[in-house]
């Protein structure tokens, strides 16, 4: 079992297998990086395998593969087929901006993906291409159509963003209900990637503004997640991720793993340490030390407002650590 040095379980894994994306999303990663890491540098599939069958035989429960964005990596079906094939009954899940789920949904829910979390900020195909920077929304649609089609598990979410998409709100919300698709909107997170005009909503002013068409029942956290769930009439839910609160850390049960095998003990901690070498090696017994050894030091609580504090603003990069 995975303990940490707080004594929190950790049981869900989050692997981002790539920093990079097809999208230039303003809120994250608005220019093409200098640099992207090079293909050397990232672990092969079969080198993250190794780390994912130790961490299920700690008592992972739960896996999700991001990004970036993970359908532009080769051969992402095939990682999901090795993790289900190894552990059919873990939750296995993929944060993705849908662009390429027509074309791939059907092949990962056969390899054993149960669910997709996918970016949708906007019904306006325009400002879709604004915020994305690039011409995406018939593919997203057909992504999200898709994913429902084969019966993968969908949620949805957004960044609401003021004087671009904070208009949306209801819009959003109803499609999302119509489509049988829980809807979380996140708070925008301030970071110096992002194009720095950008305001985003705060959880109160997206509660006012579906408050004035809905009556809304406030259900509390979901059950590790730092989405706060609310109710309508009628019965739908949907959530709210508010970054800026720090009432999550305490039940955080998180690691994640960015590509090049860095393990990271919390998204708003600089620390990291790298299992690359003892992965490269075969030597899975360092890599497992390494992995101890991050735990104990995971934080107990974010240091998000320490950033803040000195900076105002995050270096973190949500293509990095896959959010
Ligand atoms: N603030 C809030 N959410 C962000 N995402 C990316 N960058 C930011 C940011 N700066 C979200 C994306 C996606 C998820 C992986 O992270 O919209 O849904
Ligand atoms: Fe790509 Fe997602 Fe970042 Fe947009 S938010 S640039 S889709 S990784």
């Amino acid at each position: 079992m995975l303990i940490d040095g707080h004594g929190r379980r950790v049981d869900y894994l989050r692997i981002s297998v790539t920093e990079r994306c097809n999208f230039r999303c303003r809120y994250c990663m608005p220019t093409t990086p200098f640099e992207w890491v090079s293909h050397s540098e990232i672990l092969t599939y079969e080198e993250m395998f190794e780390f994912v069958k130790v961490c299920i035989d700690e008592g992972v429960k739960k896996i999700r593969i991001t990004g970036g964005e993970p359908l532009v990596r080769k051969g992402t079906p095939e990682f999901i087929k090795m993790i289900s094939s190894y552990a059919p009954d873990i939750d296995l899940a993929m944060t993705t901006n849908g662009y390429f789920l027509d074309k791939f949904a059907k092949e990962l829910k056969d390899s054993g993906l149960k669910r997709v979390n996918i970016s949708l900020d906007t019904l306006n195909p325009k400002k879709a291409e604004y915020i994305s920077q690039k011409d995406i929304f018939d593919k997203v649609m057909a992504g999200i159509n898709k994913a429902l089609e084969v019966g993968l598990k969908v949620k949805l979410n957004s960044v609401i963003l003021k004087g671009i998409n904070d208009n949306e709100i209801i819009d959003l919300l109803e499609f999302a209900r119509k489509k049988g698709a829980m809807i979380r909107y996140i708070e925008f997170m301030e970071n110096t990637h992002a194009y720095g005009e950008l305001k985003g909503l705060k959880k109160d002013e997206i509660l006012g503004i579906i408050s004035k068409k809905y009556s809304i029942k406030e259900l509390g956290k979901a059950l590790n997640s730092p989405a706060s769930i609310f109710e309508i009439d009628g019965g739908y839910k949907f959530g709210i991720i508010d970054p800026h609160k720090h009432d999550f850390c305490e039940s955080c049960n998180r690691l994640r793993m960015s590509a090049s095998g860095v393990l990271i003990p919390c998204l708003y901690y600089d620390e990291g340490q790298s299992i690359k070498g003892a992965l490269r090696d075969g030597d899975i017994k360092k890599a497992t030390e390494i992995l101890r050894d991050v735990l104990k030091n995971k934080p107990e609580k974010n240091r998000w407002e320490h950033n803040m504090a000195d900076s105002n603003i995050s270096a973190r990069a949500f293509y990095q650590t896959g959010g």
